[in-house]
């Protein structure tokens, strides 16, 4: 029997990610000693007292049924509370205006089924995380990416889209502070995008997984921060990043109750929520970040200030990012992004991620992860230095 997957399927995987995980392999079967800055997961385990809470809470008999899927009651209200507390946006948990993910990958994956008929107009940053435009494809979208350029300090130019596809857009992705770009967004952009959706009818989905991973004091808004941003729109947020819980998957979107919902129903159909005990572990992860917030930002902080200092030193020119666990780093000219990752590759087994990856606005870049120790990120710079492409 032939075996054919959809063609949806087909336009879910990225065929640079795959070529890079392979040749990395063949290294490694090679003996060769890989540090390995292509991935987008912290390095670092959680503190111990969040692991400590979570020990406590499975050993809860109660935890062990279907939990309450849109949330369990305490964490909508400590989503509330933290909202409050970092952006001053107020968010009503009784209200439809929270539901909890099983990490904010599972509602961005969703999200477009929600809104998205067949040939309906999606637009999505490029470069971008890849599952917004996989999003589109799974709901069967189209998308538009809209270009996001240095010149325009990596913010979409609202003016380049015609007027056509603005009437037909159906739904608008953000990303800030952006993966892979690592830029951040003032509040006016924020406000120019309230404006817009308001114009032509285009609902808002801001995905700020790494709100909490910013450095030099600089501290990005939310979305919803901005003036009639809940009309329009919905934020999407994770303790994957901010607390290293990537692997116990929990995240939340809040924000336009209506919006929301469709994205809700979808859930109700598909799976059943998150384990209460890992609810429960994440409510004492923002209670307490309420309380004394949370530094995993520091050791990026350092890492980035190892590793930028190091290879602008070598002639390797690159910007400082302000916020995130990327570098989006300009390559050297007459190379292209992957043509420049495998040579990088090859001679010093560092792994970076080739910026077309993310969209054919990424031609021209690569993606570093701050997501080695700083004796390893010393130990790459020495390799890149020693390789001569410099
Ligand atoms: C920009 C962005 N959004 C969302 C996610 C998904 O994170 P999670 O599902 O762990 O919350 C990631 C993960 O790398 C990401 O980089």
């Amino acid at each position: 029997m032939k075996i054919i997957p959809s063609k949806r399927i087909e336009k879910l995987s990225s065929a640079i990610f795959t070529e890079m995980a392979n040749r990395k392999k063949d290294l490694i079967k090679k003996g060769i000693d890989i540090i390995d800055l292509g991935i987008g997961s912290p390095d670092r385990p959680p503190d111990p007292e969040l692991i400590k809470e979570l020990i406590e809470a499975v050993k809860k008999p109660e935890v062990y049924g279907y939990p309450s899927f849109q949330g369990n009651d305490q964490f909508k209200q400590a989503i509330a509370d933290w909202y409050q507390f970092r952006f001053g946006v107020q968010i009503d948990p009784s209200h439809g205006e929270v539901l909890v993910l099983m990490g904010s990958q599972d509602g961005l994956a969703h999200l477009a089924q929600g809104f998205v008929d067949d040939g309906d107009i999606v637009l999505v940053p490029d470069p971008g995380y890849p599952i917004y435009s996989g999003s589109v494809h799974l709901a069967g979208g189209t998308l538009y990416p809209m270009p996001l350029l240095q010149e325009n300090d990596f913010l979409p130019d609202f003016s380049n889209i015609p007027k056509e596809v603005l009437q037909k857009a159906k739904l608008m992705i953000l990303n800030y502070p952006s993966n892979p770009v690592s830029a951040v967004a003032p509040i006016d952009f924020f406000q120019e995008v309230v404006a817009l959706a308001k114009q032509y009818d285009i609902i808002v989905a801001h995905d700020m997984a790494y709100s909490e991973l910013s450095f030099d004091g600089y501290r990005p808004h939310s979305f919803l921060e901005a003036e009639g941003a809940k009309e329009v729109g919905i934020e999407f947020n994770s303790l994957s990043k901010s607390f290293n819980l990537a692997g116990v998957r929990v995240g939340y979107v809040v924000g336009n109750a209506e919006i929301i919902n469709p994205l809700m129903m979808i859930k109700s159909n598909i799976d059943f929520g998150v384990f209460e005990a890992v609810q429960i572990l994440a409510t004492k992860a923002l209670q307490r970040d309420i309380q004394s917030p949370n530094q995993s930002y520091k050791v990026y902080q350092e890492r980035r200030d190892v590793l930028v200092d190091g290879l602008n030193q070598l002639g390797w020119k690159m910007d400082k990012p302000k916020a995130t666990m990327f570098v989006w780093a300009p390559i050297p000219k007459g190379w292209t992004s992957y043509r420049f990752a495998i040579e990088l590759l090859d001679k010093t087994g560092v792994v970076v991620i080739p910026g077309d990856a993310f969209g054919i606005h990424g031609e021209g870049y690569v993606r570093i992860g701050l997501v080695q120790e700083i004796k390893r990120l010393k130990e790459a710079i020495q390799r890149i230095e020693a390789s001569g492409i410099f």
